[in-house]
């Protein structure tokens, strides 16, 4: 009784210092990871040219003109990276260099489909009717410039390139690559904004850059994000009072509750209300 005893007693010591163990050490790169985040390393940014951008690639668009990325946009653009390892992940930046945490410096090796680059709007419109809309200066003259500019360059980036779009703020749980000619939609019958994915070229995305053209409105925020997914879907897809915009297909979108799509895919998706 008492060897079984000292034995169990030894046993549990031994279970303990281990867990004990494991839990220092956790807690020691848990540090470690935290510090290396405050250690940053300058990279510039090259600007790629229009025709070196990959196609059918996931997107991500930092348009805010700030030199960094925050760790939860870090951590959108790593999920996305993670699930799709034989995709390209392309981060376009406004800014034309960016402070990154050290960490990211293992990236290249653990994720080499990421590719960081420099946004230059220019070039990222050219070849869709966005570039003469830019001319007009009309994003300059708008308080949301950086929502605005970041509505229209989606569009532009998936009827050039096509592929997925995504937010830095949403959180990619498993391989998306079936989302094809999708778009979310919200309980209170917009579409959402935050995850598109769609082929090249495709008419519903022709349409919402027309629309833009046409319909820009400077100083009200949503005039070219849900808002315009919404009146141009309904429009696409003769949706009206009787046959209602709902989850489904319509001339080959599909399109999902965004509950379904937070389920399917995702951890973390906004949810964007519309300032009017
Ligand atoms: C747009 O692209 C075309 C073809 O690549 C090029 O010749 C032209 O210079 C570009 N325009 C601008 C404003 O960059
Ligand atoms: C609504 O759309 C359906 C299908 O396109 C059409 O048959 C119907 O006439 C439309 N109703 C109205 C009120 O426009």
């Amino acid at each position: 009784m008492t060897s079984n005893y000292s034995k169990s007693t030894v046993f549990s010591s031994v279970i303990s210092v281990i867990v004990v163990g494991i839990l220092i050490r956790k807690r020691k790169n848990v540090l470690e990871y935290r510090q290396s985040l405050n250690d940053e390393v300058q990279q510039t940014l090259k600007t790629i040219d229009a025709s070196n951008i990959p196609e059918n690639a996931i997107y991500f668009l930092e348009t805010s003109g700030l030199p960094m990325l925050s760790p939860k946009q870090l951590c959108a653009v790593e999920s996305a990276a993670l699930h799709h390892p034989n995709r390209p992940v392309v981060v376009a930046v406004k800014n034309e260099f960016l402070q990154l945490p050290i960490v990211l410096k293992s990236w290249s090796e653990r994720y080499p489909n990421v590719m960081f680059i420099n946004l230059d709007i220019v070039q990222w419109l050219n070849g869709t009717i966005l570039l003469p809309w830019l001319s007009k200066n009309l994003l300059d003259k708008s308080p949301f410039k950086t929502a605005q500019s970041s509505n229209a360059l989606r569009y532009a980036t998936l009827f050039k390139y096509g592929g997925l779009y995504l937010d830095t703020d949403v959180i990619v749980m498993r391989p998306m690559d079936d989302l094809v000619n999708a778009v979310g939609l919200y309980a209170t019958n917009g579409i959402n904004n935050a995850v598109m994915a769609f082929e090249k070229h495709h008419p519903y995305i022709e349409a919402c850059l027309k629309d833009v053209s046409a319909k820009f409105n400077p100083k009200k925020w949503g005039s070219n994000g849900p808002d315009l997914l919404t009146r141009v879907i309904n429009t696409f897809c003769n949706f009206n009072k009787t046959n209602l915009l709902k989850p489904g297909y319509c001339k080959g979108i599909r399109i999902l509750d965004i509950s379904d799509l937070k389920i399917q895919y995702l951890a973390s998706i906004t949810r964007q209300t519309i300032k009017k």
